[in-house]
Formats: structure tokens, sequence, C-alpha cells
């Protein structure tokens, strides 16, 4: 066993940015629209990934965000300028509406906190309106706001990418790990069983990494629980083999950056523990360039439809492989969001008063959602493998396995990375008896850039496999078709 899977590595990333607030899951006025404004076919595909948490508000937004502008009365909230997005900001959704919508689609808010353009003081003001029930200036203000019970929001990130020269206030990582500190601290002089997220750097190639982790853990080990992690991924080149061989370097990040936070735990003789929460990740790119040429012509819009990627199967392949490393690393990746949830690089894809459909990646991260939660197994895989840019020695086969506490289920997810080849699959299934395969789904295709839309919502989505592996004397057989994702669910007989 590597460790039980935190469900939160299915968790999800919702930011004020171009169209993922407001017609993504709020559009008043849409047919399926609740009487809050909330779109009910959203809410429908969010409970189908069923993310424990999603993190709210930024992202970069947040980095010059004021919290206050988006409560009370609507007709009062000021309209603002969002640095991040050279967008205009209603404020018509804020804290509150958000709580509304967390409630509705079933899952926990994760709050972050501006330390970027503010300070302590607007953070600890913000959690003392969230979760303090009553009797205090801004918990009375919440109430007359008209949310008499507290939120109580128990995970809150400490700002976000502040290593980035592009945040607005980018500090320098004593800097920020000294305020970060001190801003956990006071969370949690106010209630200890908060959990607070400090961040690491906003990917592996920037030039402060690894030390900006090191620096940013020796100011704050002992009052955080979580060092955020991102990473976005890019096929730039049009290389399959190479994209699909990037995850290779997601496993080196999470090895380093727990290897850091083992070097500062030694180093500060502390008795805490540290995890990491890669509270942003996906596939960034198709739409990158156009949209950075676009920002700089347009004027202050609002809601524009902006990072809209539309994902293709080989995405679908990336994805997979992303979620097998976060359950290979089961013990230290405790929290994971997708970063976006809905029309900003996203799953879930919206037509502003039309329909809602699943994007192709939608099914990686709602196979792993549903059967993907237990036990993370240590898997020994043997395969073939391939050389290219990104490393050597590629195995084609990427394979990642959960089980149930009672052993009663085993699911194992294994992505194809071959082309053109199916694999066997010759498992033993050590520690496992009177299986059977019970359910098989298996996504593939020929081409890589088949991609779903709105005309065409189905052209990717996953199969029943039902055949294409059995369990014998013990063992897992059968095959891995080429170029394919498979999530294969064993049973004990009832
Ligand atoms: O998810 C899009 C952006 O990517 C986020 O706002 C930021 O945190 C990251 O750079």
């Amino acid at each position: 066993q590597v460790a039980d899977v935190d469900s939160r590595v299915y968790g999800a990333f919702l930011e004020h940015l171009g169209r993922a607030v407001y017609s993504g899951i709020h559009e008043p006025g849409h047919p399926t629209a609740d009487e809050n404004g909330f779109r009910r076919d959203v809410v429908d595909l969010v409970r189908e990934l069923n993310p424990p948490v999603v993190r709210y508000p930024g992202g970069n937004f947040v980095s010059a965000y004021n919290w206050e502008d988006g409560v009370g009365p609507r007709e009062e909230r000021p309209v603002c300028l969002d640095l991040a997005w050279r967008s205009r900001e209603t404020n018509q959704i804020g804290t509150n509406e958000f709580a509304d919508w967390a409630k509705l689609a079933n899952t926990e808010m994760m709050l972050a906190v501006n330390l970027g353009s503010r300070d302590l003081d607007g953070a600890r003001n913000y959690l003392e309106y969230c979760n303090h029930p009553s009797g205090t200036y801004w918990s009375d203000l919440r109430a007359k706001h008209g949310y008499r019970d507290p939120h109580n929001v128990k995970l809150w990130c400490l700002g976000n990418e502040m290593d980035g020269p592009w945040q607005v206030g980018h500090k320098t990582a004593r800097e920020y790990g000294r305020i970060a500190n001190e801003t956990s601290k006071a969370f949690k002089y106010y209630d200890a069983s908060i959990e607070t997220v400090v961040c690491g750097s906003s990917h592996d190639r920037m030039a402060t990494y690894p030390q900006w982790e090191s620096t940013v853990l020796e100011e704050s080990f002992d009052s955080v629980d979580y060092i955020s992690l991102h990473r976005y991924f890019d096929n730039f080149e049009n290389d399959t083999p190479n994209y699909l061989a990037k995850t290779i370097s997601l496993d080196r990040y999470i090895k380093t950056v727990s290897g850091i936070i083992d070097y500062v735990k030694a180093k500060k003789r502390s008795k805490n523990n540290v995890f990491i929460s890669f509270d942003e990740w996906n596939v960034w790119y198709h739409e990158r360039e156009n949209d950075s040429k676009r920002m700089k012509e347009w004027d202050w819009p609002v809601a524009p439809a902006l990072l809209e990627d539309i994902y293709n199967f080989e995405d679908v392949l990336l994805v997979a492989g992303i979620l097998n490393v976060f359950l290979r690393h089961a013990d230290r990746v405790k929290i994971a969001c997708i970063a976006q949830l809905v029309n900003v690089i996203a799953p879930i894809m919206t037509a502003t008063g039309g329909s809602a459909w699943r994007q192709s990646i939608f099914y990686p991260l709602q196979l792993a959602s549903r059967l993907g939660r237990g036990i993370s197994l240590n898997v020994a895989t043997r395969s073939p493998t391939y050389d290219c840019d990104e490393a050597d020695d590629v195995p084609y086969a990427d394979v990642s396995a959960v089980a149930s506490e009672d052993g009663s289920t085993l699911t194992v997810f294994a992505v194809n990375r071959h082309m053109s080849e199916p694999m066997e699959i010759d498992a033993s299934l050590l520690g496992f008896g009177g299986l059977t395969v019970t359910d098989h789904l298996v996504m593939s295709d020929t081409d890589p850039k088949t991609a779903n839309s709105m005309q065409q919502p189905d052209a990717v989505r996953p199969k029943q496999g039902s055949g294409l592996a059995i369990v014998e004397d013990n063992r897992l057989i059968g095959a891995l078709p080429a170029f394919s994702y498979s999530a294969i669910t064993c049973r004990t007989a009832a």
C-alpha cells in the first residue's frame, strides 16, 4: 500500500476569469437556471465529477481582489478592474453566492486569501466573516447580508503563485514565507482545525524553483499543512509520444518537493507534517497565443471568452497519466485541483444561453473520481519503453491501482502510450483472492486530435471493454488497446 487516497485529489478550481463564473456556473435567464441564477445543467455535470473541494476565487485574480467588494447588496457592489485578466469584475458573484453554489454542487469551499496587494488583516477579517458564528462586527455583517449560519471553511490558500513576477504584489520567498506564516498562525489562533496551504512554485521551470520551496517552508513549516504546486502541460511541438512523456517530469517535481519537505522538517526538528496540494494542474496551450494577443487589444470587457481550450484525445491520455502520478504519490499529494472547472481550461464547456457538454478530459477525471477512492497500491510494472526529447526509457504502460479497504474491490487504471500497438497485461494480483472483472471502461482513438464539441458532444467518451480482460489463477490477463486509457474494476463474487 502507498497510502489512503485523499478524495480531495479529485478537487477542482474556479476562478473569476473569463466565462468560468459568469455564464459558466451563473447565468440568470438561462433555461436551466435556478432561482439564484445557477445553471442546473452545469451543476449536474459538476456532480458527475464529484469534486470534494473547489478552490475559489483565484488564481491570479485573487492577488488584487477585495473580498468585501463581493458581499452585501448586489446593487451596491463596485465594478472593479481585474488586473490579472484585463477584465472588468462586476462582483455580482462573491463568497456568499459561491457558498450557495458549493452546497448545490455538493462540494466544500477551498478559499484563497489575497496576500498580493493585501495583508494579514484583510485575510483574518475574511476568516471571521466566513466562519465566526455571531457577535462580532464581521460575523454580524455576514448575518446582515442574509447568511446567519457561518460557512465554516476549513481549507485556506495563503495567496496564489507568489513566486510569479506576473502576480500583483509578487514577493521574494523570504517576504512571502513570513507573511504566509503569520497569516497561517493567526488563522490557527482562531481555529486550530483549519488547514492552510502555502504557495510553492508556479511550476518547476521557474528560475527560483526549488530554492523557493525551501525558503518558504523554512519560514512557515510549523504553521502550515500543505505546500501548493502548479503545473500546466502543452504539446506546442505537436509530438504526441513526447507530449505523453511529460508526466515523467511531474513525477520528478513531486519527488523533489517531497524531498525538500523532508529536508526542512529535519532542519527544523519539526513534529509537523506538510503534504502537497497540487491545486492547479491541467493541459493549457490550445488557445494560449491567441488569448495573449486578444488580451492586449481589448478594452476591459466583462467575462470575455478566455482560455477556452478545446481538448482532444491525446489530452485524455495526458490527463489520465497525471491522475496516475497523483495516485502513485498518494502518501504526499493529498489535494489536487484540476484547473479549471467550467469554460476556462476546463472539463465542462457551456454555450451562453445554450447547452453544456463534457470535454474529452472530463472522462479520465470522472472515472478516477468515481473508481479511484480507497487505498493506492504499489504497482510493480514492467513495460517496453521508448526514448524522446522529454525523457529516455519512458514506459508505454502507465499504471496505478486502487483497492477498497477490505480487498473486495480493485481498480486498475492503465494508459497505453503506444500509438499503434496494443499491449498485453499479465498482472499478478498479490494479496487478493476470488476477484473477477466486473467493469471495464476503455477510451481509445486512432486520431489524437478527435475532440468533443457542442455539435458532437460524444465524439470522445469511454466505451465498454467487455472481454478485453479476465482474472485467471489470480492474474489479471488481457490487453490494453493501442493509444488508450482503461479503468478495469475487479470484485470478489458476492
Ligand atoms: O488557471 C489559470 C492561471 O494559471 C491562474 O490564475 C494562475 O494561478 C495560474 O498561473
